[in-house]
């Protein structure tokens, strides 16, 4: 049979390489037509046995970024229940049989190893991988709503333990080669230069594959099942309620009543894959993670890649954006007034790099890329150039003029200002098309989306060029109009203004937090409000409500504001904070309609603002809602939640 997306070698010692090499497309995806290539790879092996088998890619971009999600997205649309049950359970067969062969099977991983991808690897007798930045493991499923079905339930739990399986499966995070390893998913990590010689060490020793110790398989085969289950299930209702996100329950339910298999419960059962493909939640957040490669797909075809950032300013955010740039491997200068300013950002940095890369020589090299200056020497030589000082536009025109004095021609000058209308700055140079807005958010490393403000005088080639190092950076860039509060805070800031006159007319933070936690926010306003910072709010709510919000201002803040209790920052605002965290009291009852009140003044603001073009189409300001501010994900966003309202 000739393979389409699978290419086969042998080597010189009999082992079969079997290459993954999806056709017409950049990464690896378990589609159709790839699973049956492999079915009928494994009939072939059946009649003519190979001495061992190794899975690898062929593809730069990684092993297999998971199942074909377009598929399910399909059956999702349709609910074609027949399909769905056919999809499910033909990769889990094939799984099966993979994980029944005699002869030796290896997966070799190098890069991203995903949903069906790592049930793939798993299947195989052992795994080897290549530790080097892009490679990454993990179950993602519950993150779409839906579970791993083929075989991941059964097979993770059964390789790292039941607690640690739990772990990465309800969270769907991913792990590195070095952390795999210690965990049990991965036989070895190893370097590039002798993945091949561990390969073939592997396959000529064949080692008997990793037992579980005593404790451990007590809680995954053994009498403790039933209480690790209530406990993960416990940990899940802490973060996610099931009528919102009911898959990670699923997860749990369909490993403790039938061990992962997908065939045994019926279709309509809330653990079946069935049952979570035909639920909203899943189609929303299938449709939430197309709109995220939607959002990147604004930067394909730039070509533009930034070597060398220039920060100005080393504060909250300056500091931080520089940090985050070295650490997706750019050359960044970072300026202030003084070392003394810059100093607190390069410890922030050098904790993150511990915490994110745990590799000494990783950590030197991000560190390495991250340089001090105070001269400003390191605008001459950048691709793009970010200002990040005090919100005050004078300052900003004064150095935006010494920069464009500076800057090389084509690099792109940038601010990340949250209020100031681009076209003022734009005045300070003398070539104001060259100013764009690349608007982050706080905090830098945890945020992933990254607003790309076009002034009126904005150049679109530099908007482009903007777009294009976002996406270089791994954020989502999302294409605004210079507009007071962009589009976050645009629709944020009514939400928060009107969680504030809650407040004055006496009901408790907790109440309300409480009433935003059960519509599904990830936070509550008033906790919201603490974390920003109270003084933020106050001038955002400004910004966007104009005249009106100062005349009726809530009185509340107001007092906050006055007696310097700016929230979490200061360790008290609405709540107290203790070791970062709000000291909450019990909510009360949560009154009739509370939800709605705080809900629509920002659904209202979010119409308006896309009538007014500030961004472009409703399915991208869904996701930057989503990506930028938390609105609850299963909702698919605010203009989807609407249209969910006027269909039922
Ligand atoms: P910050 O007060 O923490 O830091 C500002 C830094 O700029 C200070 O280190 C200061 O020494 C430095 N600076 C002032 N004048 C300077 C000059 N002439 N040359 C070099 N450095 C100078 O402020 P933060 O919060 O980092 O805000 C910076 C910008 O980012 C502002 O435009 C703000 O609106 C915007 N922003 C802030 C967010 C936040 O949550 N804090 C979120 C998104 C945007």
């Amino acid at each position: 049979m000739n393979y389409e997306n699978l290419k086969l070698r042998t080597d010189e010692n009999g082992i079969t390489w079997v290459g993954i090499d999806v056709a017409g497309s950049n990464v690896n995806t378990m589609g159709t037509p790839v699973l049956d290539e492999f079915a009928a790879l494994l009939d072939r092996f059946n009649k003519e046995p190979p001495t061992a088998v190794v899975f690898h890619s062929l593809k730069s971009s990684g092993f297999i970024a998971g199942a074909n999600i377009q598929e399910f997205e399909a059956i999702g649309k349709t609910n074609d229940v027949v399909a769905a049950e056919k999809l499910i359970k033909r990769g889990y067969d094939l799984y099966e049989r993979l994980a029944a062969v005699k002869y030796p099977t290896l997966a070799l991983i190098k890069g991203f190893c995903m949903g069906g991808g790592l049930e793939l690897a798993m299947a195989c007798r052992y795994r080897v991988a290549v530790d080097e930045p892009g490679t990454r493991m993990g179950l993602p499923e519950v993150i779409l709503g839906i579970l791993p079905a083929w075989g991941g339930v059964k097979r993770l739990p059964q390789l790292l333990g039941a607690p640690a399986g739990f772990d990465l499966m309800l969270s769907g995070k991913t792990v590195d080669a070095k952390k795999a390893k210690k965990l049990g998913l991965v036989d070895e990590a190893v370097p590039p230069r002798i993945m091949g010689n561990t390969v073939a060490g592997v396959l000529k020793a064949l080692p008997a594959p990793r037992q579980l110790g005593f404790v451990q398989n007590l809680m995954t085969n053994g009498l403790l099942r039933g209480y690790v289950a209530s406990q993960a299930k416990k940990q899940v209702a802490k973060r996610a309620r099931p009528e919102h996100y009911p898959a990670p329950y699923a997860i749990i339910d369909l490993w403790q009543k039938y061990n992962g298999d997908v065939h045994k419960p019926s279709a309509t059962e809330s653990c079946s894959m069935q049952a979570l493909l035909s639920h909203s939640t899943a189609k929303n957040l299938i449709r939430v993670f197309s709109l995220r490669e939607k959002l990147k797909a604004q930067a394909k075809g730039i070509d533009f890649k930034a070597k060398h950032v220039h920060v100005v300013g080393a504060g909250v955010m300056g500091g931080d954006i520089a940090a985050w740039c070295a650490l997706r491997g750019i050359t960044v200068t970072l300026q202030d007034l003084d070392a003394s300013k810059i100093a607190p950002a390069i410890k922030r940095a050098a904790d993150m790099y511990k915490k994110r890369l745990r590799d000494e020589r990783r950590i030197r090299d991000a560190m390495d890329r991250l340089q001090p200056d105070i001269t400003g020497d390191g605008a001459k030589t950048a691709d793009v150039i970010i200002e990040a000082i005090v919100e005050n536009l004078a300052v900003k025109q004064k150095v935006f003029a010494e920069l464009e004095a500076k800057a090389k021609p084509g690099a792109v000058l940038a601010t990340n200002t949250s209020s100031i209308p681009l076209e003022h700055i734009a005045t300070a140079l003398k070539d104001p098309s060259r100013l764009v807005g690349i608007h982050f958010f706080n905090p830098v490393a945890q945020m992933m989306l990254v607003e790309i403000i076009s002034g009126a005088q904005t150049d679109a080639d530099i908007a482009r060029k903007a777009t294009a190092f976002v996406d270089q950076i791994d954020k989502l860039p999302l294409a605004c109009k210079s507009a007071p509060g962009f589009w976050v805070n645009r629709i944020l800031a009514p939400y928060l203004t009107e969680a504030m006159r809650c407040l004055d007319e006496g009901i408790t933070p907790e109440t309300l937090d409480e009433a935003a936690l059960r519509f599904g926010m990830p936070m509550g306003p008033v906790e919201l409000a603490d974390v920003v910072g109270l003084d933020v709010c106050a001038a955002v709510g400004q910004v966007v409500g104009g005249e009106e919000a100062l005349k009726n201002f809530p009185k509340k803040l107001s007092a906050k504001l006055e007696s310097n209790d700016l929230g979490k920052k200061t360790e008290k605002g609405f709540y107290v904070w203790v070791s970062g965290k709000p000291q909450k009291g019990t909510a009360g009852v949560v009154p009739a309609g509370l939800i709605e009140r705080l809900i629509t003044p920002m659904l209202n603001e979010a119409n308006k603002a896309l009538a007014e073009g500030v961004v472009t189409d409703s399915d991208l300001a869904d996701a930057g809602a989503i990506f930028g501010c938390g609105f609850a994900p299963f909702t698919g966003g605010p203009f989807n939640y609407q249209r969910s309202l006027t269909t039922r």
